[in-house]
């Protein structure tokens, strides 16, 4: 890993929060980074309109599991409101912060928490979010690490 990163980054990379995948899961995401070709899939367990459990898996760099491990502390507990309005940035402050060239693997851990939610509400209402997509972030460092 190189420098520039945090403590708190190196220990939720070190020992991740929340690794794995829900049984029966009401939501699923799964989303991915087309540049650098990482990929993250959220589970979440949802009742009374609660995140009552979230679990992820991340195939990617050192920052993408270190913000998927912040976001599902930062989710669990809280109401289908409260973690929609989780920011790629409230996960980067999170965590101390990210090196700029990083910022983008804090998008695609929004990015998954919305995709499971979004996923949630398709199943049990039949509308799903008006998801956006963070295209400019993702072109933004189409040039890092390669
Ligand atoms: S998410 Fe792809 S480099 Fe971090």
């Amino acid at each position: 890993m190189s420098v520039g990163y945090s403590p708190l980054v190196m220990e939720h990379f070190a020992n991740p929060r929340n690794v794995g995948e829900i049984d029966n899961a009401d939501g699923v995401g799964n989303v991915g980074n087309p540049v650098c070709g990482d990929i993250m899939r959220m589970t979440i367990k949802v009742e009374d309109g609660v995140i009552a459990d979230v679990k992820f898996k991340t195939f990617g760099c050192g920052a993408a599991i270190a913000t998927s491990s912040i976001a599902t502390e930062m989710i669990k507990g809280k109401t289908i409101e409260e973690a929609l309005r989780l920011t790629n940035k409230a996960v980067a402050d999170a965590l101390g912060g990210l090196p700029p060239v990083k910022m983008h693997c804090s998008v695609l851990a929004e990015e998954a928490v919305q995709s499971a939610i979004d996923d949630y509400l398709r199943k049990t209402t039949g509308k799903g979010l008006d998801l956006k997509k963070h295209e400019e972030h993702v072109h933004e460092h189409s040039h890092h690490e390669e």
